[in-house]
């Protein structure tokens, strides 16, 4: 091993390869820096001079593993284990840890199904429900309370909307409070209310930061063959488009358009609101249009009056109709009507839900709606990976749809 201290970069040769390091980069990682029990750093770079340089270098062999020695030019010392350098040599040559791989689903899909009973908070399984929405946009959960009442049945004891909510994070209190309850009404006052359809669509697309991770529990199934779920994946129908109309999957990505919830009075489950937000339906992660999709935000119910640049409305139009019928297809509609006790746990900015009509005069419909905010959850689900599988906590999981 040998090291090389120039100017700006430290170079460190290990076997063959050649590592190297920015004098900012290095210093900015001194082990020698104090860390605080609240998980944040209290360095800062700007307390450095501009010509920091390292004035001398070397390596320290000692047990359990050689240590970087740096004298820098302001007189502090630095001693880095090598071991933990090269684990960052990555990171310092700007190489970023991929997305993790997520797995696009259709109609055909198999679905993993979770039961509720083995769903232990800090478990095996739940890590794996939690890995399970990051790569497959959704899972089934089943077990779970229920109303009992289309059983013949006094509700039966099951794990609640709230224990699932738990295994994610702390549930985002609304404006239709922390819990929305989707029960058909005779005086439907919205449409998630009646026995009518919806087309697939993810919710709120008028928030900044629209629902995150959600769950819908059934707590009563809707008598009859109607009232079934419909999921699809909304990185699907991205990833067709991409290929099939690479013009309009651009402008999908590229341009962002208003959507709007405008409510003057409020209502049993919900306050007055005005929200308004921008945004793009696909949202691409870093790169040019060719890199991976991280987020979709699309619901036809919500848009606002397009305020687009006059050469591209047609286009624009085009492509959105486009994604829109896609959504429709029954080729990428994963169709499941879930039994009472049973609920799905989806990405909200992946994965369009919506349903089909039923007939209300057979009886009640009872759904459960509650959502995490999707980084509570990501933040969850590293923990458990650091505390399952030491080593791969560093797994990048996609932000959702950004906001314009
Ligand atoms: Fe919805």
């Amino acid at each position: 091993m040998s090291i090389e201290a120039g100017g700006r970069t430290i170079a460190l040769k290990a076997e063959d390869d050649q590592h190297r390091f920015n004098r900012f980069w290095l210093r900015d990682l001194c082990p020698s820096l104090p860390t605080k029990q609240s998980g944040l750093r209290t360095f800062s770079v700007a307390s450095l001079p501009d010509d920091l340089a390292a004035r001398a270098a070397e390596i320290d062999h000692v047990d359990p593993g050689d240590i970087l020695v740096l004298e820098w030019s302001d007189g502090h010392v630095s001693r880095y284990p090598v071991n933990h350098l090269l684990s960052l040599a990555e990171r310092a040559a700007g190489r970023r840890t991929p997305l993790l791989e997520v797995e696009l689903f259709g109609a055909d899909t198999e679905p993993r199904r979770f039961d509720g009973s083995e769903l232990t908070p800090g478990s095996l399984t739940h890590l794996e429900l939690l890995m399970t929405v990051a790569r497959r946009g959704f899972a089934l959960v089943g077990g779970l309370a229920h109303d009992g009442a289309d059983r013949g049945t006094d509700a039966p004891a099951g794990p609640t909307t709230e224990d699932i909510a738990r295994l994610l994070g702390r549930v985002r209190e609304t404006d239709f409070g922390r819990i929305f309850d989707i029960v058909t009404e005779p005086e439907a006052w919205t449409l998630s209310q009646s026995d009518k359809g919806q087309d697939p669509h993810t919710d709120d697309p008028y928030r900044y930061r629209p629902s995150g991770i959600s769950i819908l529990h059934c707590c009563q199934a809707a008598a009859g063959d109607g009232g079934a779920s419909l999921l699809v994946d909304g990185f699907a129908v991205a990833e067709h488009l991409r290929r099939d109309d690479p013009g309009g999957f651009r402008l999908l990505a590229t341009v962002a358009v208003p959507y709007v919830r405008h409510r003057t009075r409020s209502v049993e489950q919900g306050e007055d609101v005005h929200m308004v937000a921008y945004g793009p339906v696909i949202t691409l992660g870093e790169g040019e249009t060719d890199a991976p999709v991280v987020g979709i935000r699309f619901h036809e119910r919500s848009t606002d009056v397009f305020d687009l640049d006059p050469a591209i409305v047609d286009d624009y139009y085009l492509a959105f109709r486009s994604f829109a019928r896609w959504v429709r297809s029954p080729r990428f509609q994963y169709v499941r009507k879930l039994n009472s006790g049973e609920a799905i746990v989806f990405d909200n900015q992946r994965v369009l839900h919506g349903r089909t009509g039923f007939s209300s005069g057979g009886g009640r419909r009872h759904l459960r709606l509650c959502t995490v905010d999707r980084d509570q959850v990501h933040s969850r689900l590293r923990r458990l990976i650091e505390v399952h599988d030491p080593g791969h906590e560093r797994v990048r999981l996609c932000g959702g749809a950004a906001p314009a």
